[in-house]
């Protein structure tokens, strides 16, 4: 079952964004804070839980994962998708590209922490859990969540016996979850989706994608939503780890800046469009992990610098509404917004 809050607004898990701060915070306020932790050593994984418990109190949290098999790069694509990189480091003058120690962290390992310390929820993406993994954190009283881009995925989340599903729409910031079918045949908006999956699976639907005010937060619930997960909305907060470079790019946008790109990690994920989506985007780019450790260091370099051409600067397509603030207060704000937008949407047609 997943846990009830106050306020039914999921701060969405956000590697490279979420921080235990922000996920404290989002908690405390009534909603439900997530980390997104697929970049966690088990040991780091083990402490966030550990830090994140004491502090809200009882309150529901939840810890994220990327389901991912262990990467076995092809020799010949490693290659090419290194010579493709070398001018770009050059250019921020970093050394060659040594071959990385390690592609991604262990998934199985970082599972095993999840049944060890317990959060209240989990939620995965990038693929799907076998029934008896799902069954061993449901033993654990962990409430799982399967991110779904479809309604084919939604359906193969609630055979293994997910408790909720997160639904997706092509609207979403970050990584697109898509994981049965190509990305290109999985974009649904997330007004198609929430009542689709909702119909087909009969399981609280989280939805995601887009939202990032009390109006949207409001027409979601109306079509059936359980809550909604905002991620884009939560990147400008204090609390948000993202490099000021990213920072400075997410204001002043237009709804139409983002683009999906596979060149940065591999996966396609929605970003703000800058020159090194441009300029890679005919290239040959090895899956996710293997592209996503290779851009590592030029990302980081690219951020150290200020420089935001070589950032994977990503965004939702609600970016144009991105607002500052403490994540306690935009919590609070969204809410009070899509109590408002209720009772205005009722009051228009039934004054
Ligand atoms: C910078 C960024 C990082 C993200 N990282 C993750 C992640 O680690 N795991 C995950 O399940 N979703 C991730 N997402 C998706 C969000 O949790 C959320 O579902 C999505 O942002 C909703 O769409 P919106 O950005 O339009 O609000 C990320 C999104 C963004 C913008």
């Amino acid at each position: 079952m997943l846990p009830k809050s106050e306020i039914p607004i999921l701060q969405g898990p956000m590697l490279g964004a979420s921080t235990p701060d922000m996920v404290v915070a989002a908690s405390l306020a009534g909603g439900i804070g997530s980390l997104g932790a697929a970049g966690y050593a088990p040991g780091a994984l083990t402490e966030a839980i550990t830090g994140i418990r004491q502090r809200v109190g009882g309150k529901p949290f939840l810890i994220n994962l990327f389901v991912l098999e262990p990467a076995r790069p092809d020799a010949a694509a490693l290659a090419n998708a290194m010579r493709q990189l070398a001018p770009w480091r050059a250019e921020l003058g970093l050394a060659e590209q040594a071959i990385p120690n390690k592609w991604a962290e262990d998934f199985a390992a970082q599972f095993d922490v999840l049944v060890e310390t317990a959060p209240p929820i989990a939620s995965f993406t990038f693929g799907i859990l076998s029934a008896e993994q799902c069954a061993r954190l449901k033993a654990r009283g962990i409430a799982v969540v399967g991110t779904a881009t479809t309604v084919a995925e939604a359906r193969a989340w609630a055979e293994i016996g997910a408790d909720a599903i997160c639904a997706s729409g092509f609207e979403s910031g970050g990584h697109r979850g898509t994981f049965l079918k190509p990305v290109e045949e999985s974009l649904v908006g997330v007004v198609s989706l929430v009542p689709a999956i909702r119909a087909a699976t009969g399981l609280p639907v989280i939805a995601a994608g887009g939202i990032m005010e009390g109006r949207s937060i409001a027409a979601m619930l109306q079509l059936g939503a359980e809550a909604v997960q905002m991620g884009t909305a939560f990147l400008l907060a204090e609390e948000s780890a993202i490099s000021a470079p990213w920072r400075a790019e997410l204001k002043g946008k237009d709804a139409d800046a983002t683009r999906l790109t596979r060149a940065f990690s591999g996966r396609y994920a929605r970003g703000l469009e800058n020159r090194f989506l441009r300029e890679m985007a005919d290239k040959e780019i090895p899956p996710y992990p293997i592209q996503n450790a290779l851009t590592q260091e030029l990302r980081a370099a690219s951020a150290r610098a200020g420089r935001s051409e070589m950032l994977s600067l990503w965004a939702g397509q609600g970016v144009h509404a991105i607002r500052e603030g403490r994540t306690t207060d935009l919590v609070r704000i969204f809410w009070d917004e899509a109590r408002a937008a209720m009772r205005d949407t009722l009051a228009r047609f039934d004054p």
